[in-house]
């Protein structure tokens, strides 16, 4: 196909809420030689994206200062040193950013290809939930079958990624959401129990649940208020990953005891900062060990709204509104 020089992608008119998102027509990126030039048939909005347009999560310097870290769409160009990727190719890609738009580019690396029976909002919604999912709770939070898991924020994107991955890799999982309705979808989508943080402490629930035993690991993004807790509910040897400090990241006294008596490992990380060699690695084991699991239907993406890419506004506020269970994902094309 031709592949025009103009595209219409999502601007931000500075910082601020999400009625500074503009559409707007800009250049079409130019693939480098290990990236490919993805023409974007839809795009999942993450939370990241919500604090970069806020001002407050600026793109590393070689990133693309377009929003957007996921797309699925079809490869309309390769850059020299790609190999066993063509033009015509479906693929997700979690992006150097740049995803809201009609066309953007990707690491050859950082593509997978659509799941069996997947359509682009589904593919789309992968990408960043997995990486982020795999590379925190099985690599580095080293989740093993037979263990127990507490996600926090269980119907978030990630949340809810989290919950189904661990349960079809042979793991007991319990998740904490703010509402009933929360609580259910967690349930239903494989946590043994949810908790309404609203309602109950979660560590009394965990601690009631285990029989006093605790959690192998926990997944959290709600930062120092739950720091204190989430060490005292991790059993021994057990791992804290942090992924996110929604309320906060200055934790004030907390007592270091059980981290020693129970040998407990206080680890996180971020996904943006890594290399491509880095989230290549991280590519390569979902596509060895999690795509057959999603093309058999054992588990996958819960899409809880799409919106046109003209509408990109809306699905920021509906993601800011914590209404959402699930993915909210952009139609950029059909
Ligand atoms: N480190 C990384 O590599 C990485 C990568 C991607 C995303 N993230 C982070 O992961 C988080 C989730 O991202 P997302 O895109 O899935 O966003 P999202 O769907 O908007 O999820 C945010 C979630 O936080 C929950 N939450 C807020 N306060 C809570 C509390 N006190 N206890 C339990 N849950 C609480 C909300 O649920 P309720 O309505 O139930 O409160 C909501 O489900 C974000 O903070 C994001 O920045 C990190």
């Amino acid at each position: 196909m031709t592949i025009p020089s103009q595209m219409t992608h999502v601007a931000a008119e500075g910082a601020g809420g999400p009625d500074v998102l503009r559409l707007v027509t800009g250049p079409v990126p130019v693939p480098r030689p290990d990236e490919v030039l993805i023409r974007v048939l839809a795009a999942g909005v993450n939370r990241p994206d919500i604090v970069q347009r806020q001002g407050l999560y600026p793109p590393p310097p070689t990133a693309s200062p377009l929003l957007g870290l996921e797309v699925a769409g079809e490869v309309v160009a390769a850059g020299a040193e790609v190999a066993g990727l063509q033009a015509g190719d479906r693929v997700c890609a979690l992006t150097n950013g740049g995803g809201y738009a009609e066309y953007c580019v990707a690491p050859a690396a950082q593509c997978l290809p659509w799941p069996d029976g997947y359509d682009a909002v589904q593919a789309a919604a992968l990408p960043e939930t997995y990486f982020t999912v795999w590379a925190n709770v099985f690599m580095l939070g080293r989740l093993a079958r037979g263990e127990s898991l507490l996600v926090h924020g269980g119907s978030s994107g990630i949340g809810v990624t989290a919950i189904q991955l661990a349960e079809a890799f042979g793991s007991t999982v319990y998740a904490t959401a703010g509402s009933d309705a929360k609580v259910a979808a967690c349930e239903r989508l494989g946590a043994a129990a949810g908790i309404n943080y609203r309602s109950a402490d979660f560590l009394d629930e965990i601690k009631r649940l285990t029989d006093g035993r605790g959690v192998d690991v926990v997944l959290d993004m709600v930062g120092a208020p739950y720091f204190p807790r989430n060490l005292r509910c991790l059993a021994m040897d057990g791992r804290l990953v942090q992924i996110a400090f929604l309320h906060g990241a200055k934790v004030g006294e907390f007592d270091l005891t059980p981290v020693m008596v129970r040998r407990l490992t206080i680890t996180g990380s971020t996904m943006r900062p890594r290399t491509t060699a880095q989230k290549g690695a991280i590519a390569a084991q979902l596509r060895e060990r999690v795509w057959p699991v999603l093309d058999h239907g054992r588990c996958g993406p819960v899409i809880h709204a799409t919106f046109p890419l003209a509408e990109v506004a809306a699905a920021h506020a509906l993601m800011e509104s914590g209404a959402h269970i699930g993915k909210i994902v952009l139609r950029v094309a059909a």
